[in-house]
């Protein structure tokens, strides 16, 4: 059954086309490059044994969509990660965000929805959720008004899906509002590679470790929670990209309730930034040069999932502890800078 996985070279999409060749199913991957590398396509052979098709493709040239799906007219579904996540940067060029992450989803739903039969599975996040009221954080909590571009691509996309599944039955989407992602494949053959100083907590931290970075700057300790750091849901990316083969399976054998679905990915469980420190601390036997400075804007002061519709309506389940996931971060930052 063939599977196409846009985005399919970068961090998590590239975890998610390792589980899906493990379950058999034929993937091809389009990827424009832009936050990734051809190289990850070896890392999916060494766990696989064999690399998925690959078709280096912008996705923002609209003939090229309608070429490929007139092209590979089996494809059975898909799982759409290709989109540009830096909330700095949509801040300074919203127009790129619009474009790469709005655009492009509307040319392939509008190639879906020619199909009889089409499953669709989206990249949400749970920043749609911005500062939630009660934690831990369920599926129908408000969507709030969005902090950043970036942001509100996710919760327009959101509604783009949404919207055309009320008038197309035969298309079927499950949006998926990852929490934090983190972490690497145990084999080490792949794993997230960062162009440029990472914004993000945990490659910041190994890159720290590894001594690519002098030090760790963390962004406010007078957050009202345990210890003053803000608190977020840490889950390791082989978790996220099994949830995925899940929720497409779900789509593929008819189980959905509804022909468009919400489901959050977390392991339920919040961590402050000095306990992930410490996690690190933990599994590198090393001390991380850290200093706090003040609060960087627009971070919420915690998030972590209600994960119950995922377990019981899912039937998924996070496994990793954020040790197991921090540890084969560290394995992966390690092998990379040897
Ligand atoms: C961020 C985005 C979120 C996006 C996600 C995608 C913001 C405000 N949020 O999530 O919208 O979906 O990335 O990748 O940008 N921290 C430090 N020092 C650092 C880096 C981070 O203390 O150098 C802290 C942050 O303040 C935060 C936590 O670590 O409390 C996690 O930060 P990060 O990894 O950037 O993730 P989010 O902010 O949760």
């Amino acid at each position: 059954m063939k599977i196409l996985v846009t985005g399919g070279l970068g961090f998590i999409g590239s975890h998610t086309v390792v589980e899906l060749q493990n379950e058999g199913f034929e993937v091809v991957v389009i990827d424009n490059l832009s936050n990734s590398s051809e190289n990850v396509l070896e890392g999916i052979q060494a766990i696989t044994g064999k690399p998925p098709i690959f078709e280096k493709m912008d996705l923002r040239n609209k003939q090229k969509v309608q070429d490929f799906f007139s092209k590979h007219d089996d494809v059975e579904g898909v799982i759409h990660f290709a989109a540009s996540k830096a909330v700095g940067e949509s801040v300074e060029n919203p127009l790129l965000y619009y474009e790469n992450n709005l655009g492009v989803l509307v040319y392939i739903l509008q190639e879906l929805v020619k199909k009889d039969k089409a499953n669709f599975i989206f990249s949400s996040s749970c920043t749609v959720y911005g500062q939630a009221d009660k934690m831990p954080i369920t599926e129908d909590a408000p969507v709030k008004p969005a902090e950043s571009p970036y942001g509100n691509t996710k919760q327009v996309g959101e509604e783009i899906i949404k919207d055309t599944c009320k008038v197309n039955p035969n298309l079927s989407a499950i949006a998926l509002r990852y929490f934090n992602p983190i972490g690497a494949h145990p084999s080490v053959e792949i794993g997230e590679l960062p162009i440029g100083v990472p914004q993000n907590l945990v490659p910041f931290i190994t890159q720290t470790g590894v001594g690519l970075r002098e030090q760790l700057s963390v962004f406010g300790d007078d957050y009202p929670t345990e210890d003053g750091t803000c608190i977020r849901d840490y889950i390791h990316v082989v978790d996220v990209a099994k949830a995925h083969v899940v929720a497409l399976q779900r789509l593929l054998n008819g189980r959905n309730d509804m022909n468009y679905e919400v489901f959050n990915l977390g392991t339920g469980k919040g961590s402050s930034v000095l306990e992930v420190i410490h996690s690190f601390e933990n599994v590198s036997d090393k001390k991380l040069n850290y200093k706090i400075v003040d609060r960087r804007a627009g971070d919420v002061i915690q998030a972590y999932a209600d994960t119950e519709k995922a377990n019981s309506v899912l039937g998924w389940k996070a496994q990793s502890t954020l040790d197991e996931a921090m540890k084969s971060a560290w394995d992966w930052e390690q092998k990379i800078r040897r």
